[in-house]
């Protein structure tokens, strides 16, 4: 299931096409090409818009109703939440996996990472949204189902039209901070990496020009881009991709940094200085204004693929946000846990499901082995980044 399209070569293959009729060659260098571009189908089928009208029938109704007041006392929250989804999506698919505090196996959780720790930001109202749902309907809706609801319903309230999220996810039962090197675009990424890593999700380098635009609302702290304003290279001290008032003001923001600073004191600085708050196209037009924050944004318009789709939705933003809630739910799908014997629904977000010492492994309660001690957890600091942060900071 979350195995990883494999790029095949066959180094003794010549030799045997040499002895092969011509009239075959047209059809090998077809199943050629194939397995050359295979990825496995990671865009699972079986979700259902709908899934819990018969056993939890407010139960969307009930998430919305958390997220919605909770992106009311703080607006932030919206950014944070659809942050969340993509990064637990993107690693062993969308199973709440990000959620865990501890694993069953004692390895350190997704959530420990460096690419996601104390920059997760929404935990809590997901906790509110879970304790909400299952006193109305206990153990019957997952996590990861709340978790893809509350983005719809975090986009939604940041300004993208409603879209139907199809659920039936179940919450998965491993998650390790080990598996994001390798697995998450950084910051320092140019478009061929991202585009590859897309693809390996099922998802096209279109979907990363138009997921992207998530940077309309939120922001990364300085230590994220700050490799562009400070040392960027031996000519330039700061990127001359950068416009240089917004290079500029963004050094008055960030001062250089220092050993021994602490991350979590870091600044933060919205991607889209205009409309911060609103899921719209301008992320797009700040690009094109040379004023995208991060290494990886900038990249969208080096690219010339890439470049050609962020014209198209700087000058469109009704085609952008279609494009963005059908991407979301495309994202939705990447590698879920559906059907019988996959995962189990957990209690409570943070933890698996103890075993129940009566109760038999069923498809929704899985049993689970006895807890692990965990292994120590690494020290949460810009030394501990995960390979590819280093060395921009
Ligand atoms: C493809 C390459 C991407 C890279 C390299 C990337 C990286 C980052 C980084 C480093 C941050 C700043 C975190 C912080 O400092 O707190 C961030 C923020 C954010 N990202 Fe991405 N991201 C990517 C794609 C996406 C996608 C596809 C989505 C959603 C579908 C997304 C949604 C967000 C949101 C909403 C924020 C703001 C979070 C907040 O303010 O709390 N990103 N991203």
């Amino acid at each position: 299931m979350h195995g990883y399209g494999t790029r095949r070569s066959d180094s003794g293959g010549d030799r045997s096409m040499a002895r092969l009729s011509t009239a075959a060659w047209p059809f090998l260098a077809a199943v050629a090409a194939a397995l050359l571009c295979s990825v496995d189908a990671v865009i699972v089928e079986g979700l259902q818009v709908g899934f819990y009208n018969q056993t939890c029938p407010s139960a969307e109704e009930a998430v919305r109703d958390v997220v919605t007041s909770e992106i009311g006392l703080d607006r932030t929250i919206a950014a944070g939440i659809i942050r969340i989804f993509f990064h637990d999506c993107f690693v062993t698919g969308c199973d709440a996996s990000i959620l865990l505090d501890e694993t069953p196996s004692g390895d350190v959780p997704e959530k420990e990472s460096s690419a996601n720790g104390f920059t997760l930001h929404g935990l809590r109202t997901l906790d509110v949204a879970k304790s909400t749902v299952e006193s109305m309907c206990p153990r019957t809706v997952s996590c990861a189902d709340i978790l893809a609801f509350a983005a719809r319903d975090a986009a939604v309230a940041a300004g993208i039209p409603f879209y139907e999220v199809a659920a039936g996810r179940m919450d998965g039962l491993r998650s390790n901070m080990d598996d994001l090197p390798g697995n998450m675009p950084t910051p320092s990424h140019q478009v061929p990496r991202m585009s590859e890593l897309f693809v390996k999700r099922g998802l096209s380098q279109e979907d990363l020009v138009v997921l992207s635009g998530a940077h309309s609302i939120g922001g990364a702290h300085c230590f994220m881009f700050s490799n562009r304003i400070y040392g960027f290279s031996q000519g330039a001290d700061i990127d001359p991709a950068l416009e240089p008032a917004f290079a500029e003001k963004l050094r008055k923001v960030c001062p250089p940094r220092k050993d021994g600073d602490d991350p979590e004191q870091s600044p933060k600085v919205s991607f889209d200085g205009r409309t911060s708050e609103k899921l719209d196209n301008v992320y797009y037009s700040e690009l094109l204004a040379s004023r995208g924050l991060m290494t990886s944004d900038d990249a969208l318009i080096k690219d010339p693929e890439t470049k050609t789709t962020v014209d198209l939705f700087a000058g469109d933003n009704a085609v952008w946000q279609e494009k963005f809630a059908a991407a979301m739910q495309k994202l939705g799908a990447v590698d879920v846990l559906v059907g019988e014997g996959k995962g189990q629904i957990r209690k409570q977000c943070r933890l698996v499901n103890k075993p129940s010492k009566q109760s038999k492994p069923t498809s929704t309660r899985q049993s689970m082995p006895a807890l692990r001690p965990k292994r120590k957890k690494p020290r949460l600091g810009l030394g501990n980044f995960i390979p590819g942060f280093h060395g921009f900071f």
